[in-house]
């Protein structure tokens, strides 16, 4: 039956289950973090006979979602030589490169730095995970001691050293000198566990973590944060949203001084009680432990100190004191520790930013990075608790965690980054884009990169249209009535609160009545300027003062219309709504160009595919006056324009994308047709 699939190895199979099963549940390892291997036997397609393997998860991709491909295999014999021309601690870098010839066949996954600890120890199933319970003993001033009352002589203490060849070495000696170990604490990092049988390895790994978190939970102390501080409890929800809304442009401005970031936000319980207590300056100092915790959130967070009452305009003033201390600290921290060959200074600004009351702000090169670092700050939080609870907490020494932080198989590996897309870390609200232009720009400036908040009157449907577009880490549906002062700022508030910020507005709402001067009535007028007048202003308002507080430039796109141009019979409502907002292209330019604020137009014109304007009324209206069918309106559209050509929205989507590139780095106050070429519309 199974003739024509690919066999998998039993042993394979057994891994990936085992592994997928420990990655489901975040109290056994942090997203991404740790491995697991397996050796077994497969025939040698060269020689016919059998041939020991070593199976083990690869360079990056997470446990919980772990597939065969993720796998690196390495033939064991070749793997294990190598102990024979391991030239010492000083070159262990080296074997990194030596494991690509031990692979069997292809190889499967690229080997990571772990790949020795699972083939030197000699058992048949490791583990190796990142438990907050086991880097809680692992991070303990008297880890060792802890180690031993905890679990007797079945897990072993291993003193910090940082991961590679030695590390292996090490730990295969301690199982080898400790027949009754079922595994070890690695000071300051993880645990390693093993076993004979992929159950035995897996048993062995809950056991540790289960025995280390019940007596976290039986012996720890009331308080291990220190008692509560006065006027640093969360404030609630409601405040505390308003003030992180309102703190957020800033915060992310701090955090991109070197480069641009996208910013993740969250005021979960255990971030606002580790906020409220005493001990939180002195621990967010001392920063996080495990390797894989701060390669995401940088050695240590920026903490505001001011308590959950201060204003507004006073934190920003304290956070912008603090932003520049904190940046002479991480230069003072890498002049400390760098030597000739370190790589260059990677950027001085906080990853993480902890304000008391309100929550913490997270950052990263793009959504996903920027929660799994706010995931990883939560995580050292669970891990200060759990040391403090019991000790006190000791994370491993600065110039050790320098020695990770501009490790050289590291910066290899942030060289061999694909290149980024060019809207990558932009935060872009695109208005009216649950359908037609708006849809098409939304999904546009998304493959480009960019992060979207689509903002329309319908919550369903612009959450239904984010969706379609992909997760909530590149796509997020809001409400909004533009026309209605109140609602655009609660959208600006939900687009700071989702990515960090906002860089590219478009402006593209709008509805269209066609009717004769006569036949417009006064709400008609309105609706019209309301809408697109009115509603464009007060989103270029709001989003103005959030890219002035941010500081880093950005992008307003009006969608206006060749009808903002082009005088023709029974529009006068649209058409003057349409010149307001062209007008306010070149206003806003004249006036947001000191803030490094782009202001431009596109003119579209005949759009009537995925058009809500055209499907409600307008396009039959327009169908009539014309004397064609309906259906034929976007062909007899394009054959009154000079190119002849059908205009799509996604032409209309590619012409505000050419705008926020860098390509137009240096054009303001411009509207751009896209109309294949109408003649009574050129601008002059
Ligand atoms: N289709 C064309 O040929 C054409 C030509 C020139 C200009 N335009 C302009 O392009 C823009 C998009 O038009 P489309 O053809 O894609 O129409 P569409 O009807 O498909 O999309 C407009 C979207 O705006 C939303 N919207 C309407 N009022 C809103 C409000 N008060 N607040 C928030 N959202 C609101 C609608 O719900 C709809 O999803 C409009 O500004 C339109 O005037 C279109
Ligand atoms: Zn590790």
């Amino acid at each position: 039956m199974s003739d024509l699939k690919p066999t998998v190895n039993p042993t394979v199979e057994q891994l990936v289950e085992r592994s997928n099963r420990l990655g489901a549940d975040p109290r056994n390892t942090n997203y991404a973090g740790g491995n697991t291997s397996a050796k077994g036997t497969e025939t040698d397609p060269v020689t016919g006979e059998d041939v020991e393997l070593l199976w083990v998860k690869g360079s990056g991709g997470d446990l919980g979602t772990l597939t065969p491909g993720g796998l690196a295999v390495l033939r064991l014999d070749r793997m294990r030589a190598l102990v024979d021309v391991y030239p010492g601690v000083d070159r262990e870098d080296e074997m990194v490169a030596a494991f690509d010839y031990c692979l069997h066949g292809k190889g499967g996954a690229a080997p990571s730095i772990d790949t020795a600890m699972h083939g030197l120890v000699d058992a048949a199933h490791v583990d190796h995970l990142h438990p907050d319970s086991g880097i809680a003993i692992a991070t303990s001033a008297d880890g060792e001691e802890l180690t031993r009352t905890i679990f007797g002589d079945e897990v072993v203490w291993v003193p910090w050293r940082r991961p590679g060849f030695q590390l292996g070495l090490d730990i295969a000696e301690i199982k080898e000198k400790n027949p009754q170990a079922r595994g070890c604490i690695l000071g300051g990092h993880g645990i390693t566990a093993w076993g004979d049988t992929s159950e035995e390895a897996e048993a062995s790994s809950l056991w540790i973590i289960e025995t280390a978190s019940a007596y976290i939970a039986e012996h720890a102390k009331a308080e291990p944060f220190g008692p509560a501080l006065e006027g640093y409890a969360a404030l609630p929800e409601t405040e505390r949203r308003a003030k992180a809304a309102a703190l957020a442009p800033t915060i992310r401005g701090i955090a991109s001084a070197d480069r641009p970031m996208v910013g993740h936000f969250t005021d979960a319980d255990v971030v606002l009680e580790f906020l409220a207590h005493a001990e939180h300056p002195r621990l967010g100092e001392l920063g996080t432990s495990c390797p894989d915790h701060f390669l995401r959130t940088k050695v240590k967070p920026l903490v505001l100190d001011l308590p959950a009452s201060a204003s507004v305009e006073e934190s920003i003033a304290r956070l912008q004191e603090l932003a520049v201390s904190y940046r002479e600290d991480y230069q003072g921290y890498y002049d400390r520790n760098a030597t000739p060959d370190s790589p260059a200074i990677r950027g001085k600004d906080p990853l993480i930013v902890l304000v008391p009351g309100v929550g913490m702000f997270s950052f990263g090169k793009d959504k996903q990075t920027a929660r799994v670092a706010g995931e990883f700050y939560v995580n050292a939080i669970n891990v200060m608790r759990g040391a403090e609870g019991l000790s006190s907490y000791a994370p491993i020494d600065e110039s050790e965690k320098f020695r990770i932080e501009y490790w050289a198989l590291e910066e290899a590996k942030l060289q061999r980054m694909p290149k980024p897309k060019p809207l990558a870390t932009r935060v872009a609200l695109v208005t009216g884009a649950a359908s037609g232009i708006g849809l098409a720009t939304a999904r546009k400036l998304a493959s480009e990169g960019a992060c979207v908040v689509i903002a329309d009157l319908s919550l369903e449907k612009a959450q239904a249209a984010a969706a379609e577009i992909g997760s909530a880490d590149v796509a997020v549906g809001v409400q909004v009535d533009v026309s209605d002062a109140a609602a655009v700022e609660a959208a600006l508030r939900a687009t700071v609160l989702a990515f960090g910020g906002v860089d590219l507005v478009v402006n593209n709402a709008g509805l269209s009545l066609s009717r004769s001067l006569l036949e417009t009535t006064e709400q008609d007028w309105d609706l019209q300027h309301d809408v697109m007048a009115k509603g464009s202003f007060l989103v270029a308002k709001a989003a103005a003062r959030a890219m002035i507080e941010q500081g880093m430039g950005g992008d307003i796109v009006y969608i206006s219309s060749k009808n903002s141009i082009f005088a023709g019979p029974n529009n006068v409502a649209y058409g003057a709504a349409k010149a307001d907002q062209a007008h306010q292209v070149r206003l806003l330019a004249a006036e947001l160009g000191e803030h490094g604020i782009k202001v431009n137009g596109v003119n579209p014109d005949g759009v009537v595919q995925g058009s809500g304007i055209f499907a409600s009324g307008w396009g039959a209206n327009r169908a009539a006056v014309y004397g064609v069918e309906e259906q034929d309106l976007g062909k007899f559209y394009a054959q009154r324009t000079i190119l002849k050509r059908e205009v799509l929205p996604d032409n209309i989507a590619n012409a505000v994308f050419v705008l926020c590139t860098d390509d137009l780095s240096h054009t303001t106050g411009l509207h751009i047709p896209v109309d294949a070429g109408v003649a009574a519309a050129f601008l002059r």
